[in-house]
């Protein structure tokens, strides 16, 4: 017990060298070597990069916890939206700043970074499990994971795990973060159940006709649409540029495109689970989908405004995490050009695959369906969507 660190005490003044560690942080950076004085400056730089990319990511976990943990085991509260566009605009800007990050990497030159590399293989950040939990956590699913060879980046960290002493803490927290996603506990999920319960004028999904509403919303939509639609073709027609035929072809197949995901007919048996019931999942993302029109469309509604800012702020994360891959694979173009990953993978080309990918893929395809504001639907008794408190 000698050497033991005593306990905090109430007479100890905090300084901030204690308070951060800094006697263990700034011993972490020596890779396999015995000490970092052996390392050259741009293997120092690879390690504290990276590590400071797994700091961000644990900030990041944190942040998406809390906003899951908001929300707790039952449907999303109004009274709680502001509280998770807090946590999730933090998401974002971390982010930002990740993408920022990939220049200092950038200046490590070709040649100097292959005077280290060959003692990395096989590491590879496609182990990084603070990342793979991170796409779990906010909903990305299972068909959606790039593959490279036989095995994807899960089986690749299950089958590492037992050969390394941090792998079961690795594959401890993926399990865990699978186990939660299993139960509903994504960004995604959350966000689909609630744009489910948005009121459509007016009415809710447990109201009296409400499918009667909804349906009427999506038909007098659907027409504004095809208006919309006719407007840009007569006016593309005029300027004498483009054949009548090819952009009517082309709008046609966006307004079937349109009503094919309104329709939720998108959704197959393969995106669910064995056994799933496919026409319940489609009824339910019909709603959830025209709720999202709805709020899109509607946002100058006071009750409305709130939502709408959670939704775009949903759509700046994924925004900036597609940034984060993008921007990630034209530096590993620059530095190792399109030779094979530390970790086997094609390299460039497989990375560039995984920025195909959008979690939140109605945010984003709802944008297509989008109409100037003179032409959305009016909205039946508008004053439903005031501040009720601050009527004159
Ligand atoms: C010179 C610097 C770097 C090079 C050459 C590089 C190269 C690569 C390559 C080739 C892959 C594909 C897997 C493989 O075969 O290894 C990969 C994956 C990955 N790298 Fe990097 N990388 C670099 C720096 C970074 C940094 C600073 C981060 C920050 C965390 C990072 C995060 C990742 C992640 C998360 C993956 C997995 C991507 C996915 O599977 O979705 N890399 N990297």
């Amino acid at each position: 017990m000698a050497d033991s660190v005593p306990p905090p005490s109430s007479d100890i003044v905090p300084n901030y060298w204690d308070y951060l560690a800094l006697d263990r942080l700034l011993c972490l950076q020596n890779g396999v070597d015995a000490d970092d004085r052996d390392l050259v400056s741009d293997e120092l730089l690879f390690i504290i990069v990276h590590q400071t990319y797994e700091l961000w990511f644990k900030m990041i976990l944190r942040e998406l916890r809390e906003a899951v943990s908001l929300v707790g085991s039952g449907p999303l509260k109004e009274a709680k939206v502001p509280y998770v566009v807090h946590h999730l605009r933090r998401v974002g800007q971390i982010l930002r700043l990740a993408v920022e990050q990939f220049h200092i990497v950038e200046t490590l030159t070709p040649q100097d970074f292959l005077g280290f590399r060959e003692k990395l293989t096989p590491a590879s950040g496609f182990q990084s499990f603070q990342m793979r939990e991170l796409e779990i956590i906010l909903g990305l699913q299972a068909s959606q994971r790039e593959t490279y060879g036989k095995t994807d980046a899960l089986e690749h960290i299950r089958e590492l795990a037992a050969k390394s002493p941090a792998g079961a803490l690795a594959w401890e927290r993926l399990s865990n973060a699978q186990a939660a996603a299993a139960r509903g506990g994504t960004i995604r999920d959350v966000l689909y159940e609630w744009l489910y319960r948005a009121p459509i004028d007016g009415s809710f999904p447990d109201s009296a006709h409400d499918e009667t509403v909804v349906a009427a919303f999506l038909a007098r939509y659907e027409a504004a649409l095809k208006a919309h639609h006719k407007r840009q073709i007569d006016r593309l027609v005029s300027t004498g540029l483009t054949a009548a035929k090819e952009v009517e072809k082309r709008f046609e197949k966006s307004f079937l495109q349109a009503k094919r995901f309104l329709a939720a007919e998108d959704l197959t048996a393969e995106s669910f689970p064995e056994g799933t019931d496919l026409e319940a999942e489609r009824a339910r993302r019909r709603r959830s989908r025209a709720g999202l029109l709805y709020i899109e469309s509607n946002r100058d509604l006071p009750l409305l405004a709130f939502p709408r800012l959670l939704i775009d702020t949903i759509v700046e994360v994924e925004e900036q995490l597609v940034l984060f891959r993008t921007r990630h694979a034209r530096m590993v173009e620059r530095v190792i050009g399109r030779r094979v990953g530390t970790g086997g993978s094609s390299g460039v080309d497989y990375l560039d695959r995984t920025t195909r990918h959008r979690i939140f893929g109605d945010l984003w395809s709802v944008r297509t369906l989008l109409l100037p504001k003179e032409l959305v639907p009016p909205v039946a008794d508008p004053q439903r969507y005031d501040f009720v408190g601050f009527q004159p």
